[in-house]
């Protein structure tokens, strides 16, 4: 059993999806109300698992075999749990991640056809009972999410540079997460007005956790 004793929030979906600026705003919101919260990104959010987003988010798209990408981010993910999450957890504190263990299960068990079952193992030995307790899931058509992506300036680029039927696979195993998980996961329209959106999540997140 995993000792904590308070919420671990997710959120989860596309490129360009606007996932970023909701996490933003629920934690300002939170804050607001007086809970103790702290978020993070993924892959990132320790110092050695940022410098091993860099070398996940820069470079040519075939920098990396499928494998290898998994193993990397699941890499990083174990250092960001045991480091932060699970001591954050364990003392009270509100925990919300941007992307966690089911981004990988759509990025590279779906868009890299490495399949469901093995990610799932992999996510088993990375994280083991560790589960969000509620995960929004934004959802875009790809062609819109990777127009809006291009847009923002940087070099973290190497996810939108792989092609259309990548992102296409991404959002069927979105959508896998999401019937298997009905209970955790909220899909939350990214078309939606940013204020509804944040709303809606808010609104979710009091019912959820009686705040
Ligand atoms: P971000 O753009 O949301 O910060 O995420 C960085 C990129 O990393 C994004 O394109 C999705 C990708 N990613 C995976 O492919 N697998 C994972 O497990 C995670 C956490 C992110």
């Amino acid at each position: 059993m995993i000792s904590k004793s308070a919420p671990f929030i997710t959120f989860e979906g596309g490129e360009g999806s606007g996932k970023s600026t909701q996490v933003d705003i629920l934690c300002r919101a939170l804050l607001k109300g007086g809970v103790d919260v702290v978020n993070y990104r993924e892959p990132g959010g320790t110092r050695g698992a940022e410098e091993i987003r860099t070398l996940l988010v820069m470079g040519d798209g075939d920098r990396w075999t499928p494998t290898t990408e998994a193993l990397l981010m699941s890499a990083a993910r174990a250092d960001l749990v045991e480091k932060r999450i699970l001591p954050h957890l364990k003392d009270g504190t509100w925990v919300i991640c941007d992307r966690f263990a089911d981004s990988t299960v759509a990025y590279q068990g779906y868009g890299h056809n490495l399949g469901y079952d093995r990610i799932e193992t992999l996510n088993n030995f990375t994280i083991g009972k560790l589960k969000p307790d509620l995960t929004f899931i934004f959802r875009l058509a790809p062609e819109l999410g990777l127009k809006r992506a291009a847009l923002r300036e940087g070099v973290e680029n190497r996810y939108e540079h792989l092609d259309l039927s990548f992102h296409r696979k991404v959002e069927e195993g979105y959508d896998e997460v999401f019937k298997r998980n009905p209970d955790r996961c909220v899909a939350i329209d990214a078309l939606l007005d940013i204020d509804l959106i944040s709303q809606l999540i808010f609104k979710e997140v009091k019912k959820r956790f009686n705040i």
